[in-house]
């Protein structure tokens, strides 16, 4: 977490029923339980206006782009918008950004691209922490000669190991790919410390910050990283994923494009036509947040004053939650924590906790949850690196539960329920 922003306190609390008002799928109902939708890191839900954005488009706008008629030049309109409300979440100017289905393909397609200007022997630095997303299109460039090396984590608390890290870095290394906040065991990692040292070592810095959108505010100026990856439907929005690169960087490598397509930013990373009714909904969840902010602080001066003040908000919610969840979770007997426990260091993990109960299969224990309507995840969530190395990966994982700012304290007291029936002995 940012530290200025995990410091200050929010101008109001978050408002509940303002909040879980806008989430028309929250009232979900499950076996006659309501749902609690405990399954954020894989996934969020919407607010209505992302829903009606979809339908507005479709409606109103629909076509493809640089057309001469009303539509076209609509949906133009709308792609300028939606990369506006990006460049106002990551804190960048518009054509930095570009947009695509998710992450894992972006990050594919641009690791590929980076791959072009790497020579046999040249290093990436990925770590044991990272979803595969960020680790795998990294190791695909093997294939071109290029040698990985992977940093480790302390295991007792599922953090990055920071001396490793240094050590993994060296005067070969061209690019260090880390994530922002784990989405398996919610440490947050000190990507501003991460960034520094690659650009020490003359490398550039990747941050998949796909987990950490949700939670906190992103300022890729203040980071000074060089690209930052996230997924819209992480943060209230569609299923989309996007890419903040610097500039002279993105003008610099070169995409594999079809030829007719615009060599300018951001469009030259854009491969094919877009997911136009998704960017649509970009903007709305964007608008959401910012939203989200003004209801705290109406005197909010512009969209990305907004947002600064809606994660202040958001993150102030979350964490008593976290805390409250955590400190129950650690009195079940035979429940296995994994990451950080101890409520002083809070500010370096998010909402997101794994745990293993007794001898059961974390299948077996989601299926549980599931059954009474609380919404879990079990496996790897693709953070395989993670799931191997705490040896979990052969029998099933870890149970993820995470929270999100819609979620409550009575939510966190149901789980807490079924976990302490669930971890008795039978
Ligand atoms: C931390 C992290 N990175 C990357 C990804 C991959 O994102 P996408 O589904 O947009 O490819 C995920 C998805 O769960 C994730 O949690």
């Amino acid at each position: 977490m940012n530290a200025s922003i995990a410091q200050q306190a929010p101008p109001a609390p978050l408002d509940i029923n303002w909040v879980r008002a806008q989430f028309p799928s929250l009232k979900l109902a499950v076996n006659g339980h309501s749902a609690a939708f405990l399954d954020a890191p894989a996934g969020t839900q919407v607010p209505q206006r992302v829903i009606a954005a979809f339908r507005e488009y479709f409606e109103t706008s629909n076509a493809n782009t640089v057309g001469q008629f009303l539509t076209s030049r609509r949906t133009d309109e709308m792609i300028v918008a939606a990369r506006s409300a990006m460049a106002d979440l990551f804190n960048c100017t518009s054509d930095e950004v570009f947009f695509g289905p998710n992450m894992t393909t972006l990050t594919f397609a641009l690791a590929r691209g980076i791959g072009r200007d790497l020579k046999p022997g040249d290093e990436i630095v990925v770590t044991t922490l990272d979803h595969d997303g960020n680790v795998a299109p990294w190791r695909a460039l093997e294939d071109i000669g290029v040698v990985l090396r992977q940093v480790d984590i302390r295991e007792a608390d599922c953090t990055l190991d920071m001396d490793d890290l240094r050590c993994k870095i060296t005067p070969r290394t061209k690019l260090v790919a880390a994530g922002y906040a784990s989405n398996a065991v919610g440490t947050i990692n000190p990507v501003a410390e991460i960034v520094r040292l690659a650009h020490e070592a003359g490398a550039l810095a990747f941050i998949d910050a796909v987990h950490y959108a949700p939670h906190g505010l992103i300022d890729v100026r203040a980071l000074d990283c060089d690209f930052l990856a996230c997924s819209p439907y992480k943060f209230f929005g569609p299923h989309m994923g996007c890419i903040y690169g610097k500039r002279d960087l993105l003008l610099r490598f070169r995409p594999y494009k079809v030829r007719p397509a615009p060599a300018y930013l951001p469009d030259r990373w854009e491969t094919g036509t877009q997911v136009h009714e998704g960017l649509a909904g970009v903007t709305a969840a964007i608008d959401y947040l910012a939203d989200l902010g003004r209801h705290a602080d109406p005197a909010a001066e512009d969209r990305r004053a907004a947002l600064v003040i809606a994660y202040r908000v958001i993150r102030q919610h979350e964490m008593v939650l976290a805390a409250r969840m955590i400190a129950g979770l650690l009195k079940i007997p035979g429940v296995r924590f994994y990451g950080i426990s101890d409520a002083a260091r809070f500010d370096e993990r998010c909402p997101t906790v794994a745990v293993r109960v007794r001898d059961l299969t974390p299948l077996d224990c989601a299926r549980f949850l599931g059954d009474r309507g609380i919404f879990t995840w079990d496996g790897n969530y693709y953070a395989l690196n993670l799931t191997e190395r705490l040896g979990v990966e052969k029998t099933g994982g870890l149970l993820r539960i995470g929270l999100v700012h819609y979620n409550t304290a009575e939510e966190v007291d149901r789980l807490l329920t079924a976990m302490r029936e669930l971890a008795s002995p039978a």
